[in-house]
């Protein structure tokens, strides 16, 4: 029988990613849409046909209650959230309504509608943030630096909440940074790649960026949907560390991706105050010998490539050959 998926968030990266990749597996895929004045299809413009958009949204239980209903599920990927760390300084009652209670309210939709769903919850290394071991593991302590931070820790515990009082299957991911051309504009690596496709067509001078030292553990987001998919296959939830081992500081990303166009990024770029944050995750690494052992799952493509096909991606964007990824 057909399986059916419902992707809230399908409009973001992830979304778009596990779309296709849950199409090419047979699945009849439902994505959750909230209502905007403008349309915000543009990731998923390629697969609108395949899909059926549902209306509803994370600050509204009764909205997922229906769509529970009405749709039925199997399986429920929870994509959706205030997602920008930036953002969640500006705007910490948001992020916590959408990023942590939006979680409960869709576990409470399943728990009324179907307890058989299978449950996906997108957790975060954001989570380790100031961290206490290296690298981090499903079993390290938590210590969020931001309030999106906090609020995926809540939404994390929530899960495993719901799991051992109602016998949800529901898992949870700890996604480590992943990134792609269809990266939100805002994010670090995007916001490179994209600056430096138009530094080298003449439509820019200089990138303003934050925190040159930061590391983070960067991974392909087409790699990493797959292993939210064969979460759900298992026989029993769990949480896994999805990652790729390895760390990249901001200045390395920037280096490879000017050397893309054959320029020098000590050039360009400029250190401004304005991006750094109030409270900083300074290192990320995640150990992903779980997820390499009980899922079979292993990152594919490397951090040089990652970078690389940014920049690409973002020349052939901004040259008007490729669509769907602003
Ligand atoms: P993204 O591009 O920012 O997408 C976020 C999605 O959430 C969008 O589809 C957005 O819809 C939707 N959304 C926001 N508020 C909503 C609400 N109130 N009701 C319904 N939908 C709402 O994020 P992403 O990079 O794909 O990440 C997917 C998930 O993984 C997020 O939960 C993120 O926090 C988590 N995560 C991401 C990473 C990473 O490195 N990318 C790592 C760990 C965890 P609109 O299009 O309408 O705004
Ligand atoms: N956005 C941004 N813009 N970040 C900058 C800049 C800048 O101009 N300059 C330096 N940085 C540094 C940030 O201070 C941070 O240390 C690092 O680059 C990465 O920032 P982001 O790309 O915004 O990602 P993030 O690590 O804060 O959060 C992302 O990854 C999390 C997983 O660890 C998001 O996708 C979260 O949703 C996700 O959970």
């Amino acid at each position: 029988m057909t399986k059916r998926a419902l992707i809230t968030g399908i409009t973001g990266q992830d979304g778009s990613y596990l779309a296709e990749f849950l199409l090419d597996q047979g699945y009849e895929i439902f994505g959750m849409v909230r209502r905007s004045s403008t349309v915000t299809f543009e990731r998923i413009a390629h697969l609108q046909d395949r899909i059926t958009m549902v209306y509803a949204d994370l600050l509204d239980q009764a909205s997922m209650i229906e769509v529970l209903r009405t749709y039925e599920p199997d399986e429920v990927y929870n994509l959706a959230a205030q997602s920008f760390v930036p953002t969640s300084f500006q705007q910490p009652v948001l992020t916590g309504e959408v990023t942590a209670l939006g979680v409960t309210r869709i576990l409470d939709a399943i728990r009324l509608v179907n307890p058989a769903i299978r449950f996906y919850q997108a957790s975060s290394s954001e989570m380790f943030g100031k961290v206490v071991e290296v690298p981090q593991k499903e079993s390290t302590p938590f210590y969020p630096r931001s309030p999106y931070g906090v609020a995926k820790l809540y939404g994390h515990w929530i899960t495993i909440n719901y799991r051992e009082s109602y016998d949800l299957h529901a898992s949870s991911g700890i996604l480590f940074n992943h990134e792609s051309p269809r990266r939100g504009l805002e994010f670090v690596t995007r916001k490179i790649s994209y600056n430096v496709a138009r530094i080298k067509l003449g439509q820019a001078k200089e990138l303003r960026l934050g925190n040159l030292e930061a590391q983070r553990d960067w991974g392909f987001a087409g790699d990493y949907v797959k292993a939210m998919w064969a979460m759900l296959q298992q026989d029993q939830p769990d949480d896994y560390v999805v990652s790729t081992g390895e760390t990249h500081s901001v200045r390395e990303f920037c280096e490879i991706a000017f050397d893309q166009v054959g320029l020098d990024w000590n050039d360009f770029v400029v250190v401004d105050e304005a991006f750094f944050r109030p409270a900083e995750v300074d290192l990320l690494i995640g150990d992903p010998a779980k997820a390499q052992d009980a899922l079979g799952w292993k990152a594919e493509t490397s951090f040089d490539q990652l970078v690389r096909m940014m920049v690409d991606a973002d020349l052939d964007y901004l040259q008007g050959k490729l669509k769907g990824i602003s």
